[in-house]
């Protein structure tokens, strides 16, 4: 691939469904002028209460496919596959791969000023241990505190976010978290900036609540300038996402709407497991 085939080639970025959204959503407003291919594994989400082996094996089958679409960099959008397969699909592709863990972890050890962080994820992610394994090799002084908040996927895949089970549930799994002294949370959830507002105003004002996208985005911002595959192309913006899911296209499409800062007009449907 020539040199400028290859910075106009798009990123491959995916996760177990829609929450990945956020991240594309973030690498749109950051990156305008990337073109990216999303793929959302639909038929399999949730991952947050898988095993490691199935969650490695769904996450190869994906890069295969996204290879298939000349992507020159791929992002783990997932905090769940991040955590339990990047280090595996990294030794075994000959491709950039980053996730979600590495750029919300720093962006926490570097906002907190007491020295002490909340984590909240999936079963899978917090079981991992990832997260606060990051952040001791950054600063092994840090306390993380981790906590799992599986219900919080489903509530925001139902549409779920204003309604009054929602600021239950959080209560539900945060009061102890809020009765500690962190002062940063990072968001080790895909789903979870959905529910951003009510978790900020839930914890109040004192914890600086990190979401890994925005991180991400800046961190896909310097690899792709390190590796001089950056676009500068700048052909309008809007038209260069594809968006591929493993089941329930409409049902996609349709959240997506919700997500994205621009029309979503198609969702293609693809058999993963040939992958
Ligand atoms: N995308 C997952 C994550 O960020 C949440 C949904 C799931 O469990 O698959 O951890």
């Amino acid at each position: 691939m020539s040199t400028q085939s290859r910075k106009m080639a798009p990123v491959g970025v995916f996760d177990s469904g829609v929450g990945g959204l956020t991240v594309a959503r973030e690498i749109s407003r950051q990156l305008p002028d990337e073109n990216i291919v999303y793929f959302g594994d639909t038929a399999r989400v949730p991952y947050g209460s898988k095993s490691r082996n199935t969650i490695i094996r769904f996450s190869e089958q994906i890069i295969r496919f996204l290879k298939t679409k000349q992507v020159k960099a791929i992002v783990i959008a997932c905090n769940t596959a991040s955590a339990l397969a990047l280090d595996a699909v990294r030794d075994e592709f000959d491709i950039p791969i980053m996730g979600v863990v590495v750029p919300g972890a720093r962006a926490a050890v570097e906002a907190t000023r007491n020295r002490k962080v909340g984590v909240v994820g999936t079963d899978a992610t917090v079981q991992s241990g990832m997260y606060t394994r990051v952040i001791h090799g950054m600063d092994p002084d840090i306390t993380v505190i981790e906590k799992a908040c599986p219900l919080f996927v489903p509530l925001v895949e139902e549409g779920f976010k204003e309604h009054k089970v929602t600021q239950e549930i959080i209560e539900y799994y945060l009061e102890s978290m809020r009765n500690t002294d962190i002062d940063a949370m990072i968001l080790g959830c895909t789903h979870y900036p959905l529910l951003r507002s009510k978790i900020r105003a839930y914890m109040g004002e004192k914890i600086q609540i990190v979401n890994p996208a925005y991180e991400t985005a800046m961190d896909l911002k310097k690899l792709l300038s390190e590796k001089d595959m950056a676009n500068e192309g700048g052909e309008g913006r809007h038209s260069r996402y594809s968006f591929y899911v493993s089941d329930a296209a409409e049902k996609f499409r349709r959240f997506a709407n919700t997500v994205m800062p621009f029309d979503v007009p198609t969702t293609n449907v693809v058999n993963i497991e040939e992958y």
